[in-house]
């Protein structure tokens, strides 16, 4: 009997076992609590320097955070004081470990950034640029800005107009690294290719705006013949502006810049800087904000879609601005609700205003 009970248990274990291996997984037990809710969105938008151009971007920033009706704690704007990789580096590293929705980044070194920003979106971070474009390959899923090469051989196209008889030209610029400086200084160098304007090696401030003027005041007095000078940031047009003027040389050395910050305006106004490529900033720091919101929503290749972006750019757009047309630039601005602090009221261009026709 003993022995029958043994044999009907062993009996019993092995169906036991043969059911347990053919029946599906057991499914999870339940959380005991309510799953977290989904995390708020967090988006962070990371510039270059402390200057009035990224003032523009913050406040297209600001603008798509009001209209998106995200809070001003759930959309942050950095930038260093200056042309500074570390601080980048480092802010990027600080909101990777707040696990943010999304970081669009202007990397002023984009061999040197690409490293984090494959950390964040390693951690499901959404990495996008603006500004200034990322390397090759990189995991930056949209570049939201202008098309730098382009834009710098029309700023090349102007100065040609401005010197037929060609001459010496200065190259200022903010940056040795940045890819928006070296194209735009490329596609400068590439337009005046022929002519009889000869460019002088670029100088480089590292986008600081003292160092931006004392340069331009030694490239003014080391060549007393220049008949030029190209300003590639925002605030190379007005060193450059400011050293001509100091120099006594306003209106006959001709500077064409990029941007339309207030004090580049009133050079214009002045008839100190004859033109400047006008990139659109405030539409980078909305769209970075509004593309990173979708992405988080709708997935990223609906974002893309859904913005235009194609091959992986935004291509924002630029204006070129001479005293000629600066009256219609504001008119522009204003339809669109752009904010600006400068005004035309009150002046006029002069009559034989320098008028630049894209060949
Ligand atoms: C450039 C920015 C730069 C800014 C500096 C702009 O022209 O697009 O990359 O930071 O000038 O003022």
């Amino acid at each position: 009997m003993k022995r029958y009970w043994m044999i009907m248990l062993s009996l019993l274990v092995l169906a036991g076992l043969v059911v347990a291996a053919c029946a599906p997984p057991t499914p999870a037990p339940a959380p005991a609590e309510k799953p977290a809710e989904a995390k708020p969105l967090k988006i962070v938008v990371i510039g270059k320097s402390v200057h009035p151009y990224w003032s523009n971007v913050e406040k297209g920033v600001r603008a798509a955070a009001k209209d998106l009706g995200l809070s001003d704690d759930q959309v942050i704007f950095w930038v260093p004081q200056k042309e500074d990789v570390a601080a980048q580096i480092q802010t990027m590293e600080t909101y990777i470990a707040q696990g943010v929705t999304g970081i669009a980044i202007a990397p002023s070194d984009p061999n040197a950034l690409e490293a984090t920003m494959k950390k964040a979106a390693e951690a499901g971070i959404f990495v996008t640029t603006l500004d200034t474009p990322p390397v090759e390959g990189s995991v930056s899923l949209v570049y939201i800005g202008t098309d730098n090469y382009s834009a710098g051989v029309i700023a090349g196209e102007a100065m040609k107009q401005l010197l037929p008889e060609g001459g010496k030209v200065g190259i200022g610029r903010g940056s040795d690294t940045a890819l928006n400086a070296l194209q735009r200084t490329d596609g400068f160098l590439k337009a005046i290719e022929g002519t009889n304007i000869i460019a002088l090696e670029p100088v480089n401030d590292k986008e600081d705006a003292a160092t931006a003027l004392q340069l331009a005041n030694s490239v003014i007095s080391a060549n007393p013949d220049l008949a030029g000078a190209f300003g590639v940031y925002a605030y190379n047009g007005p060193a450059w502006a400011t050293a001509v003027k100091e120099a006594g040389k306003a209106g006959e050395i001709k500077i064409v810049c990029f941007d339309a910050t207030t004090d580049i305006i009133n050079f214009i106004k002045e008839g100190v800087i004859h033109a400047t490529v006008a990139q659109r900033e405030f539409d980078m720091g909305y769209k970075s904000v509004q593309i990173i919101k979708l992405m988080a929503e709708k997935g990223v290749e609906a974002a893309l879609a859904e913005m235009g972006a194609k091959n992986g750019v935004i291509d924002t757009g630029v204006d070129v601005i001479t005293a000629a047309n600066l009256k219609d630039y504001e008119a522009q601005l204003d339809a669109k609700g752009i904010p600006h602090e400068w005004t035309t009221e009150g002046w006029e261009p002069p009559e034989d205003a320098f008028e630049f026709k894209m060949e």
